[in-house]
């Protein structure tokens, strides 16, 4: 079985648009307990090395800036296959192409305006978690 344990970024289109407290509604009516919860604007050097899987890619540049053009909501969420579940309650990283019900077809505009990030394996959940929280600041 997965871990438990995923990391979500609400990123800066949707806390712009003040969606970030429809997002925790939608999170807790899914069943994730929300086990840490900051508000934050990252550095360009932070960011980089957030996205630093995707460097080769031809949109990182774009990210970047985007992911430093406004304050973030990091969250540690916890669900059973919490990596998986996630994954399918924030729909396709495409907006156009999500699911009804899910996060980025409610609140995303385009591909990279997709209001919520999520890790993508349980490795990576860990080492994303790490980046942002302290094991202090999480619920246990
Ligand atoms: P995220 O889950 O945060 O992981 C990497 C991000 O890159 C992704 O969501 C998208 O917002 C962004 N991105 C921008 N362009 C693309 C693209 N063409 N393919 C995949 N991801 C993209």
């Amino acid at each position: 079985m997965g871990s438990k344990k995923t990391l979500s970024i609400i990123k800066p289109d949707a806390v712009k648009s003040k969606y970030h407290g429809n997002i925790v509604d939608f999170l807790e009516n899914k069943g994730f307990k929300i086990l840490a919860h900051k508000k934050l604007k990252l550095s360009k050097p932070q960011a980089e090395a957030f996205y630093e899987i995707h460097k080769e890619r031809p949109f990182y540049n774009d990210l970047v800036d985007f992911m430093i053009s406004g304050e973030v909501v990091a969250q540690v969420l916890e669900a059973e296959n919490a990596v998986l579940y996630y994954r399918e309650v924030m729909g396709d990283t495409n907006p156009e192409k999500a699911e009804n019900d899910t996060i980025r077809k409610l609140y995303g505009r385009n591909i990279q305006c997709n209001a919520v990030h999520g890790s993508d394996s349980d490795e990576n959940a860990s080492k994303e978690i790490s980046f942002f929280f302290s094991k202090l600041e999480l619920i246990n």
